[in-house]
């Protein structure tokens, strides 16, 4: 695996690769990675001929009173990983080189709608953050497709509207929930859940579990489902952001007629806030 730190000398080497008829799929992470993000450079790798990754952890994405200061960087064990999962180039660049004007001036782009809703709706800046650093990621690589975790849906959604608006010729490629043992999806912030309530942690996924199978079994008072969700989560001791079952296109709340479900959770645990989802066609 090759390690780049400047835009250059990668964009030289895809360019090569691309002249010579090769597929170039691309794994954009915040580093901290875990088996859900090999999995999706595995993807890559069954898909592509070259794969690339970078690990930046995004400071335009984090609110001023989130976990940017903390965000766990563990680069060389990271760097092992993808190597093992035979990823061929890593992208590993400092602040300076994705935001030489400085962040304040730095260009934006916007996804208006979707990303005031759900998580959007708590992360106010968030989504903004995230696809402006994806749109110079797209740039700087210029992969034929790139490969992004389900476990984030809303982020899923809020990109191809990006690259469907602004006519970017990149394939996106969702990639599985890869999950702990017992349920818990994998997530870089699953290290802020202490002892005492990691055992209740995967009570978001059997909550929503729940809901597809009231849903599966007939239930349209969509409302009502969610609260009696809310209350699973609260029982166990954790405070709902929000729990709700949305169309899987629009991530509007569902409506009766709505056939692809998705239904979206996040919750407060003491230092952490997780999310999850499950999805379904009825
Ligand atoms: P990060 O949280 O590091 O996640 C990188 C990718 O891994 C995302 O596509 C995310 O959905 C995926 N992922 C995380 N946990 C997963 C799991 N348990 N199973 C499957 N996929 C999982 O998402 C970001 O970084 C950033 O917002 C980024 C897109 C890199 C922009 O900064």
């Amino acid at each position: 695996m090759q390690l780049f730190r400047h835009i250059q000398p990668l964009r030289n080497l895809i360019s090569e690769a691309k002249a010579e008829g090769k597929r170039i799929g691309f794994v954009p992470t915040m580093g901290n990675l875990h088996k859900g993000h090999l999995a999706l450079v595995e993807l890559a790798k069954s898909r592509c001929d070259i794969v690339v990754a970078s690990i930046f952890v995004n400071p335009l994405q984090f609110g001023l009173n989130e976990d940017w200061d903390k965000y766990p960087r563990t680069f060389d064990a990271d760097s092992q990983k993808l190597e093992s999962v035979g990823c061929d180039y890593l992208f590993f660049p400092d602040e300076r080189e994705i935001y030489p004007n400085g962040m304040a001036e730095q260009t934006r782009v916007v996804v208006p709608g979707m990303t005031d809703l759900l998580c959007g709706a708590s992360r106010p800046i968030h989504f903004e953050g995230v696809t402006t650093v994806v749109s110079k990621l797209f740039n700087i690589v210029q992969p034929h497709e790139a490969v992004f975790g389900l476990k984030d849906f809303q982020q899923i959604a809020v990109i191809r509207r990006m690259v469907e608006d602004l006519c970017m010729p990149v394939e996106i490629v969702p990639g599985d929930i890869v999950r702990e043992d017992d349920g818990l999806a994998m997530s870089s912030r699953n290290i802020y859940i202490t002892e005492a309530e990691r055992p209740r942690a995967k009570q978001l996924q059997l909550t929503l579990r729940w809901l597809r199978e009231q849903v599966k079994d007939g239930r349209r008072d969509y409302l009502s489902l969610e609260k009696e969700g809310q209350a699973q989560i609260e029982a166990a001791g954790f405070r709902i952001d929000y729990l709700q079952i949305c169309c899987s296109d629009t991530l509007i709340r569902a409506g009766i007629d709505d056939k692809q479900l998705t239904i979206l959770g996040a919750m407060y645990t003491e230092a952490a806030r997780l999310i999850d989802n499950v999805s379904l066609t009825i």
